[in-house]
């Protein structure tokens, strides 16, 4: 039985407390900590930046899983994981070309970091075909981005499937990852359909039994 990897999203977290819902969900077993960046241009909100990555990044001892939902991440991917993000995942939908979308794995790359992609909940999953071979993860919404608390939308679910087929015919090395509205029934629908990583926000923040809930993901 596969273990899931859990990345709790911090933008669910009480900001007034950052430093202790960090403690807090890596006592309780997270491996990953999902960090949502947003530019209120890409997505309709704005969240936090560099800054906040550069503060909490060695806080820690999770994998920082940097999720940018900005326009021009060329114009930013290097200085994203020169400040801590482990795993950089930017947007195809936020790229001019593919040939752009090449350039921006090939910085993260050169940085040290480990390339991650997404797509949104209308963008066909073939897009990323051509990235895979070079990809470390591949991100797969399963809200629209820009807000944590949304309900899962499962047409998410054929392209984790499609995704799954498709790394573990070509044995390509790039994880799997679910984004939006993740709770202990939507988990099993994505590990039933091949995921990797599971991130949570409004189902583990806040929560009493995070500990319980983080278990209960991983074993989704
Ligand atoms: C949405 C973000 C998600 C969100 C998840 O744009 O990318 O990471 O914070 O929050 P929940 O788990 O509450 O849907
Ligand atoms: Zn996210």
């Amino acid at each position: 039985m596969k273990k899931l990897i859990v990345a709790p999203s911090i933008l669910s977290a009480d900001f007034n407390y950052l430093k202790r819902d960090i403690e807090t969900i890596e006592k309780a077993g997270a491996e990953w900590l999902h960090f949502d960046v947003m530019d209120g241009h890409f997505v309709p909100n704005i969240s936090f930046g560099i800054p906040v990555l550069k503060c909490i990044a060695h806080s820690h001892n999770m994998v920082n899983d940097v999720h940018i939902m900005i326009s021009e991440p060329l114009k930013y991917a290097e200085e994203f994981v020169k400040s801590g993000a482990e795993y950089l995942t930017f947007h195809y939908e936020a790229c001019k070309n593919d040939k752009e979308v090449k350039q921006v794995i090939d910085i993260i790359h050169q940085a040290g970091g480990k390339a991650g992609l997404s797509i949104k909940p209308k963008t066909d999953v073939k897009v990323l075909d051509k990235f895979l071979p070079d990809l470390d993860l591949v991100l797969v919404m399963s809200v629209e981005p820009g807000f944590g608390g949304q309900s899962f939308m499962y047409e998410a679910l054929a392209k984790i499937n499609y995704l799954r087929d498709v790394v573990d015919a070509k044995d390509y090395r790039c994880l799997i990852e679910v984004d939006g509205g993740i709770n202990q029934e939507t988990a099993k629908l994505c590990a039933d359909n091949g995921v990797d990583v599971l991130v949570a926000g409004s189902y583990l923040f806040g929560k009493e039994d995070v500990k319980e809930r983080i278990e209960g993901l991983k074993n989704a």
